[in-house]
């Protein structure tokens, strides 16, 4: 695989896939964060000092926007904590954010990098806006591959899922952008718990990384409504083990307003005249996946 950059509002789940991508021979070029789960000089900070945990601090850190396309934000603090990630003993971050704004950075690096792959577990208003900012980028992308939406229903509102509830009419951009899309949805991501068998295997790892993401979980488990799904790293597995995964071509149309803002509506029966604009993953050997994403963080400090 070519260059990754990852966009993400971290949030308990994100920093987990960062630190995943960071212990992991993955081509990573740049962390770009978004306002979601906490706002933006939170998910910021945040990314800061995952990066600095994992030792990692040759990757840069870009902040993008602070609010979604049209709509106010609305955050998950009532899930991840107003710290974005509660429980977590984390040290201070031994690097300053990039110049550059996220947007910019992405346009840059598609354009530096044909067959960059963008993986984004936040809402989707960076990514919406350097497809908006500068079009031509649009061909030059590998594939997004994201966290968001759902085949069944949301965890936000009978419909919707989090990252597109929040901003539905930067994931309408990117469904219509023509990238070739990844999209994992509830239905795959809430198949990875971290049931009690799963926790003592993460206690076992015995490092700084793998200490904040048990002290991370444990809060975050209690308070999720899906029991601590581990919604993020899912995309991370996914560009570093896709044999684990199953899914199929589908057409995916977001819904921008309304009741049912923020929904996927996936035509699983092949009702669409239009050809499939996203992978649809369904679902995962989560056993595998937790093992290893532990393994992974055992090569962490
Ligand atoms: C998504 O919402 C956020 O709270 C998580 O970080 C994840 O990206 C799950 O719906
Ligand atoms: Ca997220």
């Amino acid at each position: 695989m070519g260059p990754v950059a990852i966009d993400c509002d971290p949030g308990v789940d994100d920093a987990i896939a960062l630190l995943w991508a960071m212990a992991s021979p993955l081509d990573l070029r740049a962390v770009t964060v978004v306002a979601g789960n906490v706002p933006l000089a939170v998910t910021a900070a945040n990314a800061r000092r995952i990066v600095t945990l994992a030792g990692r601090t040759d990757v840069p850190v870009h902040a993008g926007c602070p609010r979604p396309l049209v709509e106010r934000l609305e955050t998950a603090a009532h899930v991840h904590g107003e710290s974005g990630l509660d429980g977590a003993e984390l040290p201070q971050a031994e690097i300053a954010l990039a110049e550059d704004h996220a947007v910019d950075r992405l346009i840059a690096l598609a354009h530096a990098h044909d067959q960059l792959t963008v993986c984004a577990v936040g809402p989707l208003t960076n990514v919406a806006m350097a497809l908006v900012k500068d079009p031509a980028i649009a061909p030059k992308l590998a594939r997004i591959v994201l966290m968001g939406g759902a085949v069944g229903g949301g965890n936000v509102t009978p419909s919707a899922e989090f990252n597109f509830y929040v901003d539905p009419h930067a994931a309408k951009v990117v469904f219509a952008s023509g990238v070739p899309l990844v999209m994992l949805g509830l239905d795959v991501t809430e198949q990875v718990r971290p049931t009690p068998p799963r926790l003592d295997r993460l206690g076992a790892v015995d490092n700084a990384a793998g200490r904040a993401v048990a002290g991370m979980l444990r809060p975050y488990a209690a308070r999720a409504a899906d029991g601590g799904a581990l919604h993020d790293p899912l995309a991370v597995a996914y560009l570093l083990a896709p044999e684990l995964f199953e899914g199929r071509d589908a057409v995916v149309e977001i819904v921008a307003e309304g009741t049912c803002r923020g929904r996927s509506v996936v035509d699983v029966r092949g009702r669409s005249p239009h050809p499939p604009n996203a992978r649809v993953v369904e679902r995962v050997d989560a056993d595998a996946v937790f093992e290893r994403l532990c393994a992974a963080l055992e090569r962490l400090p």
